[in-house]
This record gives C-alpha cells, sequence and structure tokens, in this order.
C-alpha cells in the first residue's frame, strides 16, 4: 500500500467531475486500499478519490472512533435525504480550516463495493456529513463553495500564503 499525495485548494484539479468507474478488479481495489491509508495516515474521515487526482466516482469514509469501521462507496449516489443538520466541517484538502456547512440531517446511499456488488445505506449524523461532502467532491464542489465569496477568497489566500511557505 502506499499513501497518496492529497491535492490542496485551490488547485483547479479539485474542480474536475469524476467519471463512473466501470472496471472492477485488481487496480481499483488496489486504489481503495491506498485510499484508506492516505485517509488514516491524514488523519481524516472520508476521501474522495479526485482529492488524489483520480477523476473517478470513488470515495472512501470511517467516521468511527477508534477508525475501525472502514466504508468504500463506489459510484455512490443519494437517492433520498430527510432534515437538516449543520457541521463544523473540515476537508484534507483545506488544512487547518472549518466552517459551518447545512445539508441533509439523514441520507440514503445507493454505490457498489470494492467488488462491484450493490448496496444501500441509510445515514445519519457524521456520516451522512461526510459522504454528503465526499460525494460533493465527485462533482467538483467543496464545501467553501456553501460560504461567502468573501470569506471563500480569505481561505484562498491564506491558503496559497501556506503553500508558498512549505515549498
Ligand atoms: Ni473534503
Amino acid at each position: 500500500m502506499s499513501i497518496l499525495n492529497i491535492l490542496n485548494f485551490p488547485d483547479p484539479r479539485l474542480r474536475i467531475k469524476a467519471k463512473p468507474v466501470e472496471i472492477f478488479g485488481d487496480a481499483l481495489r488496489s486504489l481503495i486500499d491506498d485510499m484508506f491509508e492516505t485517509m488514516y495516515a491524514a488523519p481524516g474521515v472520508g476521501l474522495a478519490a479526485t482529492q488524489v487526482d483520480i477523476h473517478k466516482r470513488l470515495l472512501v469514509a470511517d467516521v468511527s472512533e477508534d477508525q475501525d469501521a472502514p466504508h468504500a462507496f463506489v459510484n455512490p449516489r443519494i437517492v433520498a435525504r430527510d432534515g437538516v443538520s449543520v457541521h463544523d466541517e473540515g476537508c484534507l484538502s483545506f488544512p487547518g480550516i472549518y466552517e459551518q456547512v447545512e445539508r441533509a440531517g439523514q441520507v440514503t446511499i445507493e454505490a457498489q463495493d470494492r467488488n462491484g456488488n450493490s448496496f444501500t445505506l441509510e445515514a445519519e449524523g457524521l456520516m451522512a456529513v461526510c459522504v454528503q461532502h465526499e460525494i460533493d467532491h465527485l462533482n467538483g464542489k467543496l464545501f467553501v463553495d456553501y460560504i461567502s465569496e468573501l470569506k471563500r477568497g480569505r481561505i484562498r489566500k491564506k491558503m496559497l500564503k501556506l503553500q508558498r511557505q512549505a515549498s
């Protein structure tokens, strides 16, 4: 397994819309393993393929306290949503940035697992937030798109400054 490089905002590749996964096989399973390793190492609770510059509809998540409940979602779709919840969200592509985002409180997700088998999951709480946030990534949408342009501009400046300091 290997740790993949995570793109940081405002990298334009974070805006690419991902394409459906059509081939299930060893390459996909190995990518999923690498994405879990990358997410756990960060550490984070969710990671979309877009964030590691792979533009396929695939995400991994684990919102458990002990990081022992890995979920991989291939070609995920939200088929029902209910309620409203507001969470302080962070993102591995925005180190150190947290913003309140309003999303559905409960969602029903249809997806395929690492072997191509279809499943349905009803999620609430942090899992619901996480899956909505990660599916947004697959559509080139970021959590800062939910806040004001002024605040987003400040975050962009801060991130560019951090990247200059790190290089
Ligand atoms: Ni994110």
